[in-house]
């Protein structure tokens, strides 16, 4: 049988796959394997199962051998896997895009209330006694209806927010990569313009070379003065240091990530002392049903692989085998 190493255990419904196809020794703790650990568990493996705390490089396709048959990634990004390396060697990458469009997209809606209603601000309040009654001008939020999104990367997840914003009465902003073809009722525009004139900046962009830091200082005083921040796509898209100032400084009116650099955030994080910045964990694809899908189509990539089939969900821009 092929072996498998799977670094944590992903809902049973992808095991169940893997299992009758596959010896799999799959990492027990809840911790993802410290690097040391991660290179002695791949060694002589067929396939290779990650999660996006996995950093899959040159040394970890080493250390697996020359029989690493294909890596499998539970995650729809794949900044934490060396693409042009996998590819130097024929490795396919496969990753699990689509499934989870809908669960983030509903997470970044989420976060976009509650900063915009100052939901953890009021929660806060109650729990500490400081609500005394209620006050005429006490923890005043944003209108959503009639307020301006601003969509940064109109893909799947992108365009998924729309819908949403749509139902809320928004007015739609986005830009890409490229133009934007159908934009699906939304205004394409450009970066900067988006910029200027979103109440609400959403970020749907992958993390690349490219994109690092896109919201930078500059990026964040370009921004409308009482804007908001979401980031549900990569923390290193944004420029902590620099949120953490605009925020202080009141340039900003809340930002909310479901993202940041590193991951977890320690507690002690000047960002998490900012009573205007939402920080939840990485929840985006947080349900039971879309991780049960993304464990399915993990499998599956890591089987089609195994038989040197094509791959269910191939990275992008990568042959499928
Ligand atoms: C992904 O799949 O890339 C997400 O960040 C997981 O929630």
């Amino acid at each position: 049988m092929p072996r498998v190493f799977v670094a944590r255990a992903i809902p049973e419904v992808g095991l169940i796959l893997l299992r009758p196809h596959a010896e799999l020794d799959v990492w027990p703790e809840r911790l993802p394997p410290p690097r040391p650990e991660l290179l002695a568990r791949v060694r002589g493996a067929d396939a290779l199962l990650s999660l996006l705390t996995d950093r899959i490089d040159a040394e970890v396709m080493d250390a697996a051998g020359p029989g690493l048959k294909v890596i499998s990634n539970y995650a729809v990004g794949l900044d934490n896997v060396d693409l042009a390396e996998a590819a130097r060697r024929g490795i396919p990458v496969g990753h699990t895009p689509g499934v989870l469009t809908e669960s983030t997209a509903d997470l970044t809606f989420a976060l976009l209330l509650a900063a915009a209603r100052r939901l953890p601000e009021g929660e806060r309040a109650v729990k500490s006694g400081d609500w005394l009654t209620w006050e005429p001008t006490w923890l005043l939020g944003r209108d959503v209806a009639g307020a301006t999104l601003g969509i940064v990367g109109y893909g799947r997840i992108g365009r998924a927010v729309a819908r949403r914003a749509r139902g809320f009465r928004m007015r739609v902003l986005a830009c890409g990569r490229g133009t934007i073809a159908d934009a699906e009722g939304a205004e394409p525009v450009t970066f900067d313009e988006l910029l200027a004139r979103a109440d609400v900046v959403s970020l749907h962009a992958p993390l690349t070379d490219a994109t690092r830091f896109l919201i930078d200082g500059d990026a964040l005083q370009r921004m409308k003065r009482g804007a908001i921040l979401i980031n549900t796509a990569r923390g290193g898209l944004v420029d902590q240091e620099a949120l953490r100032r605009a925020l202080e400084s009141g340039h900003l009116a809340a930002a909310a990530l479901d993202v940041t650099e590193p991951e977890p955030l320690p507690p002690d994080h000047p960002l998490l002392q900012v009573p205007t910045c939402l920080v939840v964990p990485h929840l985006g694809s947080a349900t039971i049903e879309t991780r049960n899908r993304m464990a399915e189509i993990a499998a599956r990539n890591v089987l089609a692989g195994l038989r040197d089939e094509p791959l269910v969900a191939p990275a992008p821009g990568m042959s499928s085998r």
